[in-house]
């Protein structure tokens, strides 16, 4: 069959990646893609959110499945849009609908859900403009630090994590009544501080059935001993060394099976990646977010160790038959490195060329922010190329990783040497 990935990052290059190795595609494209999919599939020039251009292209190219990489494309209802259109319904989408992925594009609409379905989560209250003095009289009653959440999509930003009681106010403040995060911070949630270690899950459902991936651990912050600004993700390892057998059975049993089965019985039509982001308080999970689709740069981790043919699971998930078959992973570790340009995540430059890619045989180079110019690759976005390896444990697989990285080059690149210090 013919598959469509939208996206254009080191998620989508590694969508790509594995969807081509499958027996089950013909023709892949991606949209926008980037100079890593161009080698493997044939990228289209359009926007992840352009539904009508995407309607043309799948009618034209005659695309059977469309895996959607970014939270937009879903939380705008790219999967109701599919199903409610007579040419376009019996395509199968990798994504939940629109009221599924409100569990990421509202951060309010997921505490309630986990409240109904008694998932262990932060206590929590949420505030709009109208109730910002009740806000501040409700952090006076926490403890520092105060978690301070703007309710829309923010980019990955709108979590602010306050030591100082007046400063919490103060920002309470800005987003209310100033709307720090534009619309997304027309409401805000505070929550309890969890303190502990975090990690992610990563679940695929077709609504009814699950399958759990690989565990991830990701490191969002931009300087080393986790410091500095937030980023989308400088590196991942799979799996968790701490998520042993007896926390993963209490993650299915507490988290995993109420969310899917929480899902079911709302009538939540959800057929897509659950990214559940969790922290580990004493010997217990508790949810800190969901996200509608994989994590970046985790999929460049977790996804190289799914053995089984993914086209076919994305088949079952269609189908909704994914209860039917079992998933057969590499039992190695991963790890997986982002280089990215220097500034990020604030201001960088684009355009730079980008040596050393094919000098690179240890490991597997995913494209994240770059184009192709002049028969050159170079850099095009912030986060520009993650490299993964494989080992016995992730202390040598980062060791692979690091080695190869060093082949790299482009002006002002930089990267995190310090991954797995926490563990
Ligand atoms: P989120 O966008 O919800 O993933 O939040 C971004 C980051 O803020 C998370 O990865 C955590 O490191 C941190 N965080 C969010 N909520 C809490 C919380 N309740 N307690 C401690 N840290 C949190
Ligand atoms: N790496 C975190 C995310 O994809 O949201």
């Amino acid at each position: 069959m013919n598959i469509l990935v939208l996206g254009s990052g080191g998620r989508e290059h590694t969508f790509a990646y594995k969807i081509v190795q499958s027996k089950l595609c013909d023709t892949l494209f991606v949209a926008p893609g980037n100079a890593g999919t161009e080698n493997i599939a044939t990228n289209v020039p359009i926007a992840v959110t352009d539904f009508s251009a995407i309607k043309e292209l799948v009618l034209k190219e005659n695309i059977e499945m469309v895996v959607v990489g970014p939270e937009d494309p879903l939380v705008m209802g790219i999967s109701d849009f599919f199903l409610s259109d007579d040419q376009l319904k019996n395509v199968i989408v990798v994504g939940p609908s629109k009221e599924g992925a409100k569990l990421e594009g509202s951060k309010e609409y997921a505490k309630e859900f986990l409240l109904r379905h008694d998932i262990p989560t932060a206590a929590y209250q949420s505030f709009t403009e109208a109730s910002v003095n009740e806000g501040k009289q409700f952090l006076e009653t926490l403890q520092a630090p105060y978690v301070l959440k703007a309710d829309g999509l923010a980019a990955g930003k709108g979590v602010l994590i306050l030591q100082d009681i007046d400063e919490a106010k103060e920002e309470l403040e800005n987003m209310l009544t100033n709307k720090k995060f534009g619309v997304a911070s027309e409401k805000v949630v505070i929550e309890e501080f969890l303190d502990g270690i975090e990690l992610s899950i990563f679940v695929l459902t077709d609504g009814k059935n699950y399958l759990t991936l690989p565990t991830a651990k990701d490191y969002k912050r931009i300087g080393e001993g986790d410091t500095g600004l937030n980023t989308g993700g400088m590196g991942a390892i799979s799996p968790v060394p701490f998520a042993d057998d007896v926390f993963m059975t209490k993650i299915e049993k507490q988290i995993i099976k109420p969310t899917v089965d929480g899902l079911a019985k709302e009538n939540i039509d959800y057929k897509g990646f659950i990214f559940i982001g969790l922290i580990k308080v004493g010997d217990d999970p508790k949810v800190i977010e969901y996200n509608v689709r994989m994590g970046d740069p985790e999929t460049e981790a977790v996804l190289p160790r799914v053995k089984t043919d993914l086209v076919e699971l994305f088949k079952h998930v269609g189908a909704q038959t994914l209860d039917t078959i079992d998933i057969e992973l590499d039992e190695r570790s991963a790890a997986t490195i982002m280089t990215v340009s220097g500034g990020y995540p604030e201001g960088y430059e684009k355009g730079k060329e980008i040596t050393g890619i094919n000098s690179i045989s240890e490991s597997i180079v995913f494209h994240a922010g770059t184009k192709s110019e002049n028969n050159k690759v170079v850099t095009n976005g912030g986060r520009v190329i993650a490299v993964t390896s494989f080992d016995e444990d992730f202390r040598q697989a980062l060791k692979k990783s690091y080695e190869s990285i060093e082949k790299l080059n482009f002006d002002k690149m930089y990267y995190r040497k310090d991954l797995g210090f926490d563990l």
